[in-house]
């Protein structure tokens, strides 16, 4: 999102946009085409704002980009939070990794009980950066292509449905641990599905959709031939896609006759699925994904459940772009206070469009009359991880 400002030469260096029409010199010579960087040019031209002022140019239409990328996001997340914002992307890439191996194990017709046992010590690992994160969506996973998103995938409905276990019933590490684990094996079915049906843009055959649906049971059937024992985990693989209202399968079970693991990880799966990038489809924005799980609560989803993904999340979920009463803008990090509509926000302009400087992250729910005036866009969420070389 740009807006068009008159801006001082001797300021050029407190904005970020570019200019918005050719500038000429008094003689008609070409001396900055339209659409430079203001960055680029006061880092490559380094006299170019005397020339403007030699040739009594005083002021310039910029176009003010209000955005920063997602690289510089990541960074200031990482010097303002680094202990508790992110994952350690070592043993994020160590999961990923992992959970391929398992998968290509079983696709070769030869599973592994000890690839199951060593995901079940990831589970372990990573239900202790669960508990400590503040904001679970900046350490969830980013798929980087198509072949990789049943991974990443499954990393992310693990860390999610942890989190969303310990809001439920904060502090059981038993239950969070569960979901971990069972949020990486939840999908396990997927691995004798074809990559044709799996990343098939459009509408599934009566068939193949016959075959999509047979991962819940196989995926059961396959952890039991793996020594996977604990009924909470099995029931996550076996009935994540039933539904609140008893339309999902394979069981049609409903409401509280569907075990809490599986009504959690049905939430963190969706939620999952609709902010993945995929081969047939963009991302939705975060904000969007939590409004429309919100519409089917009670429908689909355990309203409990949707209660906890909202708390947990907020309105303006972490990356979201907002705009502030005052006119700055940033992007949500994070909610310290229980309240939804007051998060912290990293400033990146300030109130009268100068680019914010020193990582200013300010809390609106400790600043009186500053709110969220609306939204503009979304950082979208996650991180790419490197995979581990095992
Ligand atoms: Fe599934």
């Amino acid at each position: 999102m740009n807006t068009l400002k008159e801006v001082p030469v001797c300021e050029l260096n407190l904005y970020r946009g570019k200019t918005a029409d050719d500038v000429l010199s008094g003689d008609g010579a070409l001396l900055l085409p339209k659409g430079s960087s203001v960055p680029t040019i006061l880092t490559a031209i380094p006299g170019i704002q005397d020339t403007l002022l030699t040739w009594k140019i005083e002021s310039l239409p910029l176009l003010i980009d209000y955005e920063i990328s997602e690289e510089e996001f990541e960074a200031v997340v990482r010097t303002v939070e680094p202990k508790t914002a992110l994952l350690d992307p070592a043993l994020a890439g160590r999961a990923i990794h992992q959970v391929e191996e398992v998968y290509q194990r079983i696709a070769e017709n030869n599973p592994s009980r000890e690839g199951i046992e060593t995901l079940s010590r990831e589970a372990k690992n990573l239900t202790a950066e669960v508990l400590r994160t503040p904001q679970i969506l900046l350490c969830l996973g980013k798929v980087r292509d198509a072949d990789e998103y049943t991974y990443v995938h499954s990393l992310n409905v693990a860390l999610l449905s942890g989190y969303l276990a310990n809001i439920l019933h904060p502090g059981d590490r038993e239950l969070v641990e569960a979901m971990t684990f069972g949020g990486l094996l939840h999908d396990l079915g997927k691995a004798r599905v074809s990559q044709d049906v799996l990343n098939k843009p459009g509408r599934l055959t009566p068939d193949e959709f016959e075959k999509m649906k047979a991962h819940s049971i196989q995926g059961m059937i396959t952890a039991l031939s793996s020594g996977v024992e604990d009924r909470r985990i099995l029931s996550i693989i076996r009935n994540h896609h039933e539904r609140w209202s008893g339309e999902g399968y394979p069981d049609g079970l409903g409401e509280n006759r569907i075990s809490l693991h599986a009504r959690i990880a049905a939430v963190a799966d969706v939620f999952d699925a609709l902010t993945a990038r995929r081969v047939y489809k963009d991302p939705m924005r975060s904000r969007e994904a939590v409004t429309m799980i919100i519409e089917s609560s009670g429908k689909s989803f355990d309203p409990a459940i949707v209660r906890a993904l909202l708390v947990s999340v907020g309105l303006f979920p972490p990356g979201t772009m907002v705009e502030l009463s005052d006119g700055g803008v940033g992007v949500v990090t994070g909610a310290r206070s229980t309240d939804i509509y007051l998060p912290q926000v990293l400033l990146t302009t300030d109130s009268l469009g100068r680019r914010a400087e020193g990582n200013t992250i300010i809390d609106l729910a400790l600043q009186r009359g500053l709110f969220i005036r609306r939204t503009l866009d979304d950082m979208g969420k996650g991180v790419r991880y490197e995979l581990a070389k095992v």
